[in-house]
């Protein structure tokens, strides 16, 4: 794995920066990432280039050893070109444009900026493409970050229209697809369909849909703009963009299948602050972040590209979630030491010297403003000496598939029937049970070859490709429905057959009726193992007459005697989402009956294996005994046979 950090040489005065590669290299970073911001100092007038401080900050860099990560600096297009060409302006829902004075003040749909993009990716790939110090080149920075993927531009509006043209051939068969006939919304023509932005009350779903699917395709056509560019004039060099956490507005596994390495901005105290985890939980994981988030991203990032990493490593309490807590000590070497484990290929810190001015002045970095060490300098030296003992690993398959795409959770975030439902919840919170049984898991899209898994998981999908049914129906794995699974047609409509649509013929059940619960209601279920709880979402099934082929058998009952949990050979329906008490007891049902090994391991404990090692984490504030989870004798690359909070332990298996 390769250590980096995000750096900045024009905050800093010039003499500085041969100081700062030469500290870099000393506490064992690899590569820096420099440049995404700095449009504005790459050509001050339309057309001037000044290249030279930045060849010199590259060359100080490089003659340091370190590899450098070029970002192209599209997120900040200076002001004389706003000025110029307001039409590079994204515009919200009421059509007001976003302001100068921030970043991501842009629209993917507007050709002038497309046309900027190119020439200023052009010049600067160009000038750095084959210079011996370029590794990899980063994207822009955060596409949609700042809620930045719509806009509601006319340049939006015209590719919009063009977008459907493209896609339904007929006006009619949009009306059709949209059910148009429905509040008398019917269009004449492609040229009458709006942006579906500021309507009296909510606009059609299948509208709305399609919108979001348009606004997917412009980033992925936005990036796809760089990514050409970058492969004609810097071969050899990977590609990556910078993702963020819990962030689903653009399709991350269409970028993905774009660039060579998919890397993400991993807050852990940040998101957990942003977080609807319940307050109690946020008392205590206050410095260490929610033990499966990080990883959780990991595991979703790891299934978008080749190869995966974290560009943004958090190192101290940052500026921009409602209260910004510092991390425990220990914290930043436990998130970077986590990320190896699921197989990251990079890592690298934001930032390395805390910017006493502007937005970020409050962000920690791996020093202070004066230049002293923070407390994540020696952490981040730790790391590297921890990774030189590891040496090479080659991150393998889990035993666990999780399956989410991008569709599904629009569909869910256009109409979520139940307040704060969403896919990503749901399929977090799968994700947390089954984590939470030490088991690793692989979080995946529909199109992905599920064929050597031993639990396949569907966390609620509504739209459902042929293709995933095909694979599931020749799986012999152990294969979990959620509820919601196949409740809707492509377009955004319910499927003739009722839901769960295509998984009809595999579960057996027709879902007749669904109901949204307040956070309040528990319902019950009795099972022969117990009681099960369900909270959220309750459905009501028909079940196939007792004659027909596919023999269903009820394995649970709600209270009211209806079914909650109906299995079809090694097909399970579950009409009901589980509490996390509940869910955490099914995952281990369900992974026992897949032939694995369960281990619970409590609140903040966490396993990951890899290859032949296996490691541990603590996010507890106590003490955590390893004894039961390792074998026989342990051969200890780091830490022992109990964890101290915020500890790290790995061990060959
Ligand atoms: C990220 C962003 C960085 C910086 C950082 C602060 O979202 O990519 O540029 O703003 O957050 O935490």
């Amino acid at each position: 794995m390769r250590l980096g950090v995000c750096y900045y040489p024009e905050h800093w005065p010039e003499e500085m920066w041969a100081g700062d590669a030469r500290q870099m290299a000393e506490i064992g970073l690899s590569c820096v990432r420099i440049g995404e911001f700095a449009w504005a100092r790459f050509e001050p007038e339309p057309g001037r280039f000044e290249w030279a401080w930045f060849d010199r900050a590259i060359d100080t860099l490089h003659g340091e050893g370190l590899g450098l990560i070029l970002g192209t600096p599209t997120a900040t297009p200076p002001k004389r070109l706003i000025d110029r060409h307001p039409d590079i302006l994204a515009q919200d829902a009421h059509g007001r444009p976003r302001r100068f004075g921030s970043r991501r003040h842009y629209c993917f749909s507007s050709e002038t900026y497309r046309r900027e993009c190119r020439r200023i990716v052009s010049e600067m790939v160009k000038r750095y493409g084959e210079h011996p110090g370029v590794v990899m080149w980063q994207t822009d920075n955060e596409y949609g970050c700042h809620d930045t993927v719509e806009s509601y531009s006319p340049a939006a509006k015209a590719a919009f229209r063009l977008w459907l043209k493209d896609r339904y051939g007929e006006i009619d068969a949009l009306n059709d697809a949209w059910g148009t006939t429905f509040w008398s919304q019917t269009y004449r023509s492609f040229d009458e369909v709006d942006l579906p932005g500021a309507t009296v009350t909510e606009a059609n779903p299948s509208h709305r849909l399609d919108f979001q699917r348009f606004s997917s395709d412009q980033v992925a056509r936005f990036n796809r703009e760089q990514v050409d560019i970058i492969r004609q004039h810097s071969p050899g060099r990977e590609i990556t963009h910078n993702f963020m956490g819990a962030f689903t507005a653009f399709d991350h596994h269409k970028v993905g299948a774009d660039i060579d390495i998919a890397t993400w901005d991993s807050y852990p105290l940040g998101f957990l602050d942003l977080s609807p985890v319940p307050d109690d939980l946020k008392r205590y994981w206050l410095r260490q972040g929610h033990p499966d988030f990080q990883a959780f991203h990991h595991d979703l990032y790891r299934g978008c590209s080749h190869k995966w990493g974290v560009m943004e490593q958090q190192p101290g309490p940052v500026n921009w979630a409602p209260y910004n807590p510092a991390p425990l000590p220990g914290m930043v070497r436990l998130w970077s030491l986590e990320a190896m484990a699921h197989g990251a290929d990079l890592v690298s810190w934001f930032r390395w010297r805390q910017v006493p001015f502007a937005q970020e002045h409050m962000h920690a970095g791996l020093q202070r403003p004066d230049g002293e060490p923070a407390p994540a300098y020696e952490e981040a030296r730790q790391v590297a000496e921890d990774v030189a003992r590891l040496g090479m690993m080659q991150p393998g398959q889990a035993d666990v598939a999780l399956i989410f795409d991008y569709e599904g959770q629009w569909t869910h975030m256009v109409q979520p029937q139940g307040r704060g439902m969403d896919l990503l919840r749901q399929t977090f919170d799968a994700y947390s049970a089954l984590r939470s049984n030490g088991l690793s898991i692989d979080i995946l899209p529909q199109s992905a070859d599920l064929s050597d898994y031993k639990l396949i998981v569907l966390p609620g999908l509504p739209i459902i490709q042929d293709a995933l049914v095909d694979q599931i129906r020749s799986s012999r794995a152990q294969v979990v429905i959620l509820p919601r699974s196949g409740s809707k047609t492509g377009t955004f409509q319910i499927p003739p057959e009722l839901p769960p649509g295509k998984l009809r013929s595999l579960s057996g059940v027709k879902v007749v009726r669904v109901e949204s619960l307040r956070p309040s209601i528990i319902e019950t279920a009795h099972w022969a193992g117990g009681e099960l709880r369900i909270v959220n979402w309750r459905e009501h099934l028909e079940l196939p007459p007792p004659d027909s082929e596919l023999g269903v058998h009820v394995e649970a009952r709600f209270a009211d005697g209806a079914p909650f949990w109906v299995e079809s050979d090694n097909i399970h329906y579950l009409a009901g989402w589980p509490d996390p008490d509940t869910a955490f007891n099914l995952s281990g049902i369900f992974a026992k009956r897949a032939g694995l090994e369960p281990r619970p391991l409590g609140l903040s404990l966490r396993l990951r294996r890899i290859g032949r090692l296996e490691f541990a984490f603590n996010y507890g504030l106590e003490t955590e005994p390893l004894e039961g989870l390792l074998p026989e004798t342990p051969d200890f690359i780091l830490g022992g046979p109990t964890l101290p909070p915020a500890g790290v332990a790995a061990w060959r298996s």
